[in-house]
């Protein structure tokens, strides 16, 4: 039956520390569909980003002119395909979203850039992981909505210039500077998108859970916000797996008990650190003195590649300020040390270099 197998789903995900994961996957694009805010007033939190966006939108409907290419950075899970899909929906245009590995042959660029409806946006996420084939056809989508194609070989080769209707690019990446400049530069916006306050994810965390019939009091709303690492993707799937809990093991309201309950069975700290983080951070503290020490070390130690750890872990306990970023490698805070109950090293064994 189908509730069995996703229970099962379930503790899977759960013993993999899923569920703090800010990386998108196939069971989040179908739930995040459901509660992905529609406008500017319920997209909660990036208030300078938004009224910067509204103003854009305002002048190229003045100007009857695409909106400029827009480029989203930041870490993942902060919104920004729910950003795309607001400013399309703003702007009374559709859009169609796809990523850069799905773009891998000239072909699918092609296709999918000479099948858009005039003033559409097109929005690719991962836009750092675009091979130089499909970057170099953008160039001048992008800035002369053409497409310069060659034909024939070697003497007899021929270039045509193939005219496509006026769009808007809308790119994401958690990876700006893995960008090249000229596919940059060809960004009219470009913005970063914050973690999330504790405030704004408590009005993610009561929004969700009103859209889901979830019953929740204004402690149970802060407990859940305050675990979530600033990351609304990662409160929305809480406040579902606190439902969850809620029903089956209480009387179907999150309280702040029921919140602090579940989210201690689900391994998540009152700071939101998984497994992972707390194993990162004592590893530095146990083996290697604090730190610092190299990325690839802990990735080797930890079994957990280096992109998790650098998109996934690192962004936010560099945030939170647990972790430090230095020339010579990682390195944790004292703040660290004493969260995990540790004694702090002494001063002269602070230096960071
Ligand atoms: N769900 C995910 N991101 C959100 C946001 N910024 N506002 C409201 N709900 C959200």
């Amino acid at each position: 039956m189908a509730i069995i197998s996703d229970d099962e789903n379930f503790s899977k995900k759960v013993k993999k520390n899923v569920l703090v994961k800010p990386e998108v996957n196939e069971y989040d694009k179908t739930f995040e569909n459901n509660i992905r805010p529609k406008s500017f007033d319920s997209y909660i939190g990036q208030t300078n980003l938004k009224e910067t966006l509204k103003i854009s939108i305002e002048a190229a409907k003045k100007r009857e002119t695409p909106l400029d290419h827009i480029l989203f950075y930041g870490p993942p899970g902060l919104g920004k395909t729910t950003l795309a899909g607001v400013i399309a929906q703003e702007t009374g245009v559709s859009i169609k979203i796809t990523s850069a590995p799905s773009l891998e042959r000239p072909r699918d660029i092609i296709g999918i850039l000479m099948s858009l409806k005039a003033g559409e946006i097109l929005f690719i996420d991962e836009i750092h992981r675009l091979n130089k084939l499909a970057e170099e056809i953008l160039y001048s989508a992008m800035e002369d909505f053409c497409l310069d194609m060659t034909t024939g070989k070697s003497q007899s080769v021929k270039t045509m210039r193939v005219p496509l209707v006026k769009f808007t690019m809308i790119g994401a990446t958690t990876k700006a500077g893995d960008l090249s400049s000229p596919l940059r530069d060809r960004f009219g916006l470009i913005h970063r998108l914050e973690f999330y306050t504790k405030e704004e994810l408590i009005q993610v965390v009561k929004r969700t859970a009103s859209i889901l019939n979830i019953k929740i009091t204004d402690d149970g709303a802060a407990e859940i916000a305050s675990r979530s690492r600033g990351t609304p993707r990662i409160a929305n799937r809480l406040v579902k797996r606190v439902g969850d809990f809620a029903i089956v093991k209480f009387d179907g309201v999150i309280t702040e008990e029921v919140a602090k309950k579940s989210l201690e069975t689900l391994d998540i700290d009152n700071m939101g650190l998984n497994s992972t983080d707390r194993t990162l951070l004592r590893l530095i503290i146990e083996k290697y003195d604090g730190g610092p020490v190299g990325i690839e070390t802990l990735s080797a130690a930890l079994g957990e590649d280096i992109k998790t750890l650098e998109d996934v872990c690192e962004p936010y306990l560099l945030q939170t300020g647990f972790l430090q970023r230095t020339p010579r490698g990682r390195k944790v805070s004292p703040e660290a040390m004493r969260y995990l109950g540790y004694k702090p090293l002494g001063a002269s064994q602070q230096t960071l270099f």
